[in-house]
């Protein structure tokens, strides 16, 4: 059997408690459905800043670079504020990312059904939503130098970020939002602005001769980004894999994000590139929320984003589609029940805590099996 190397980080404050009804999952799939799963934890963020005074030790760092995935909770808390700026909480954060070289970050909106009245948008535009952001998330304007501010000397400042995207960059996000359309509607929607930028020039022809290339079975379209964010808004259900920049991903994603509710129910995986002997993507997976100080300890996270996160792993990282399906499907029945944590009941509704939440998915879960 392929080995199946999990590595759990999880973090700081509602993190451990989403963590734990993940491990619920783990240990279901290891004992009843031999998945075989190598379970190693490790201690990432403010936590590790207390135990060794660093935001991830070099042996958790070790152990990220062997895992065939890793599941991330989240990191920080005001405990933590003060601390000086390269050990503090989201410094364990970034490492992972930069060592790892997670240049892909995935963020799936999907609108339960029994959800799709929580939307802000009309219940029948978001019904039923399936689509797929792809964001750069190593280069653009966040990491081009120069970056600075300037005295300009006359009482002004200039403030300066720079777009640097090369070819090879924009080919292999390119590649992973192609190869990822195929196991989906087969459609994907490049958005830049080559109208204003030359970086979105060469992301457009970059993206243009992939696609002729090497991916020409998928349909592409070209839409300028605030075009995008526009239609996002107004018939989000004309997309199933967006491809985009750092900076757009940024904000297109963050919308899309909102048209199916509450932060508690939205995974996230990043990707790195294949490994050149075996093939396989170093990969990362965590909720799109935080450590959610002010309801930490208190059994009230939803931990339903964190579990989405651990489908998507399933998913990506051991093309255990089945399961990953299986889970999701798990999740929809556990809301087409009506049971819910607080984050995400309306009007009366009678809420349950995150460890009954879990329970629930993975009684559910295990009916499915
Ligand atoms: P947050 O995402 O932690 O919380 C925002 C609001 O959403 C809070 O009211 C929180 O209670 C609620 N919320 C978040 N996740 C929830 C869940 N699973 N169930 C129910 N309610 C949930 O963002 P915030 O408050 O801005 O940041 C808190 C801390 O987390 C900060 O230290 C921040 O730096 C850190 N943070 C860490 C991230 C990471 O580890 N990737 C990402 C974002 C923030
Ligand atoms: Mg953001």
């Amino acid at each position: 059997m392929t080995s199946r190397k999990l590595l759990l980080l999880p973090g700081d404050g509602i993190g451990p408690e989403a963590m734990t009804e993940v491990r619920k999952l783990i240990d279901f799939m290891n004992n009843e459905l031999q998945a075989g799963f190598e379970i190693e934890e490790g201690v990432v963020g403010g936590a590790a800043y207390d135990a060794h005074g660093q935001a991830i030790s070099e042996e958790d760092m070790a152990k990220a670079m062997a895992a065939d995935a890793v599941l991330f909770g989240a990191v920080g808390g005001p405990k933590w504020d003060s601390v000086p700026y390269d050990v503090r909480p989201e410094a364990g954060l970034l490492r992972l990312r930069k060592d790892m070289e997670l240049f892909a970050n995935l963020r799936p909106a999907i609108c339960y059904p029994a959800l799709a009245e929580a939307s802000s948008l009309k219940p029948d535009v978001v019904e039923g939503l399936d689509i797929l952001i792809v964001r750069e998330l190593t280069g653009g304007v966040y990491f081009g130098e120069p970056k600075e501010i300037i005295d300009l000397g006359n009482g002004q400042k200039r403030g300066i970020d720079t777009q640097i995207y090369d070819t090879y960059e924009i080919e292999r996000i390119a590649g992973v939002a192609f190869e990822l359309a195929r196991n989906r509607r087969n459609k994907v929607t490049s958005m830049e602005k080559r109208n204003v930028m030359k970086s979105g020039v060469l992301w457009n022809e970059v993206v243009t001769n992939t696609h002729k290339e090497r991916y020409s079975d998928v349909e592409l379209d070209h839409m300028l980004a605030d075009a995008g964010g526009m239609q996002l808004v107004r018939w989000p259900k004309q997309f199933d894999v967006i491809v985009t920049d750092n900076l757009f991903g940024d904000m297109l994603s963050d919308v899309a994000a909102m048209l199916t509710g509450s932060l508690g129910m939205l995974p996230s995986a990043s990707l790195g590139a294949p490994d050149g002997k075996t093939g396989k993507r170093k990969a990362l997976y965590e909720p799109v929320h935080g450590s959610a100080p002010d309801i930490a300890g208190k059994g009230m996270a939803n931990p339903i984003a964190m579990i989405a996160s651990f489908a998507m792993c399933l998913k990506y990282s051991f093309d255990m589609v089945t399961e990953a399906d299986r889970l999701e499907a798990a999740i929809a029945n556990v809301l087409d029940r009506g049971i819910r944590t607080s984050d995400i009941a309306s009007g009366d509704m009678t809420t349950v805590s995150t460890g009954q939440m879990g329970d629930e998915i993975v009684k559910e879960f295990r009916a499915l099996s």
